[in-house]
């Protein structure tokens, strides 16, 4: 099972919009495996397609992030149900080492597609609802800096550059 490179911020590649997912064939299943894999081996919860230079709409998460409750959506899409902000330190496998917290709707319900392509709705609060509105944003080429304020962009771009030097 490849691991798949993750792209990082600031990544022009992470603004493109990623499209529908119109078959379910054997792309998309190997897909669906390779960024779960991925995901794990990254010690994350949340991995948008977009995060892996794909431009489809498909999101895997693993909550617990410990293999025990792997979830695809393909997809996605939500309504809000409560828009109350519910604030959340968001971190990002595309920003490592940067949490910040962010405030998001707290309640929405998720239609969305699973793993063999049967549709579902859910309602989702707490983390679940976070989550899913992080991932479906980067499907929109939308990074969770992006609520932040522009002085506060600009400290963390530094300081991922001198990381990485
Ligand atoms: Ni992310």
């Amino acid at each position: 099972m490849p691991i798949l490179s993750i792209l990082q911020y600031p990544d022009s590649r992470l603004r493109l919009k990623a499209s529908p997912v119109e078959k379910f064939d054997e792309n998309i299943q190997n897909l669906i495996t390779d960024m779960l894999e991925t995901m794990w081996d990254a010690n994350g919860i949340g991995l948008a397609a977009t995060q892996v230079d794909v431009q489809q709409r498909v999101i895997v998460m693993d909550l617990n992030g410990d293999r025990s409750n792997p979830r695809v959506f393909i997809n996605a899409e939500i309504t809000i149900l409560d828009e109350t902000p519910r604030s959340f330190d968001e971190g990002c496998l595309s920003i490592p080492e940067v949490v910040e917290t962010v405030d998001r709707p707290s309640k929405v319900i998720i239609r969305a597609l699973n793993g063999k392509g049967e549709s579902f709705e859910e309602v989702a609060e707490g983390l679940l609802a976070v989550c899913i509105q992080h991932e479906i944003d980067h499907l929109d080429g939308k990074l969770f800096v992006d609520y932040l304020s522009s002085v506060k962009r600009q400290r963390i771009r530094k300081k991922l550059k001198k990381n990485r030097a």
